[in-house]
Order: C-alpha cells, then structure tokens, then sequence
C-alpha cells in the first residue's frame, strides 16, 4: 500500500512539473529591436483597446507546403488601453483611430513542436502555443486555453487573424 501512495505521489508530483499551456514561451524581451511590426489595429474584439503586431526573421522566412509559418515563428501582440472622454467614450482621431494609451498586456504566439498536445482536444491549434505577459516582463494571469479556443476555429488562415498581413510582409520588397 505504501508503494501505490508513494508511486501516486510521484506521478501527481511529476504531472506537476510537466509543460502546460504557455509555460515553454519566453519572454521575447527583443522583439522591439529584433522583429518586424506587420500590422497595428484597433482590435476588432474589444471596442476599448489598440493592438500592434510584430513578428520575428522566422515568421517571415517563408512557409511549410501547405502555407502555416514554420516551426520557431514567434508573434507578440502589444495590447494597449485607449483615450477616452471625460464620459468614459473611447476617443476617436481626425484619422478616426483609437488612440493608444497604456501598454496593458503582450499576447504572444509561439509554434512550437508538441505544443498541441498541452492543450485540450481541438484547441491544438497546429502547434501554436499562446502566453501573456505583463509590460514589466512577468506573467499575466490569463487563461490560455481561451486563447486558444478562439483561435482554433480559424483552420483556412492557420489559426491567425493576421494570416494575410504576414504573408504580404514576407513578400514585401
Ligand atoms: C475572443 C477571441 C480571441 C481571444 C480569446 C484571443 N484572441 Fe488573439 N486574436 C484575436 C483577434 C480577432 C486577433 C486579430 C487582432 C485583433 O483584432 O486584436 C488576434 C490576434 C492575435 C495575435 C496576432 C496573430 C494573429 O492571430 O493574427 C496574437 C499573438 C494573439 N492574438 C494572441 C492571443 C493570446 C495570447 C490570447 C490569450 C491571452 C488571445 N490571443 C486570445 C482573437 C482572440
């Protein structure tokens, strides 16, 4: 009997120490200097925030066969607070942009092999693995599963949003 709690405790002990979603990805504390900015929006989720997308030499090196970003591509979203009124109305610029304020979050995508398997069943999403981190570099609370559940269903843009913007940056002249 003590050999099965002791064998059980082992596993719950090494199940504890084995990767989950997110934990594999590093801070990409370069990517201002080293990667490329693609494409800024006001984002389309929430009517209350500003994303500005960059990518690394990976991402832009080209593409498997069937068109997904090689293995080693690394995406940061820089999720910024936007102006508002006195009223709490996000403001609008003579372009009719929100205009950035705080840096609230980074949303980073990694397509990392085996990553798929860290993540429920049909949220696998080809291998991207999804982390946040605060500005400061440390982790954000967030669930990460929901990142991936959201970006599952996008199957004919492998997964991104910003599929298209990626592949004209990788041809831009
Ligand atoms: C409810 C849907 C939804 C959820 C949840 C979500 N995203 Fe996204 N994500 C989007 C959309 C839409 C875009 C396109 C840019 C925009 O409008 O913000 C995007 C873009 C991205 C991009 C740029 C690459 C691409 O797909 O174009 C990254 C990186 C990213 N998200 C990471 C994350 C992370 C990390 C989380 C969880 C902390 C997350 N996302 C949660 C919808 C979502």
């Amino acid at each position: 009997m003590k050999k099965v709690i002791a064998l059980t405790a082992g596993i719950i002990g090494s199940s504890l120490c084995w990767a989950g979603p997110g934990d594999e990805i590093n801070f990409p504390a370069d990517y201002l200097t080293n990667f490329t900015p693609y494409l800024s929006l006001n984002r389309t989720q929430n009517p209350d925030q500003y994303i500005r997308l960059y990518i690394n030499d990976k991402g832009l090196s080209g593409t498997e066969e069937n068109g997904q970003l090689p293995y080693g591509t690394v995406i940061v979203g820089e999720v910024y607070k936007v102006e508002k009124d006195a009223d709490g109305k996000v403001i609008n610029s003579t372009l009719g942009e929100r205009v950035i304020n705080k840096l609230a979050v980074l949303a980073v995508m990694e397509r990392r092999e085996g990553a798929a398997a860290e993540y429920p069943e049909g949220m696998g999403n080809d291998d991207w693995d999804f982390a946040a981190f605060k500005p400061s570099g440390e982790r954000a609370n967030k669930d990460l599963t929901q990142c991936a559940a959201c970006h599952a269903p996008h199957t004919g843009s492998h997964h991104l949003f910003s599929y298209q913007h990626i592949i004209a940056e990788q041809n831009r002249k």
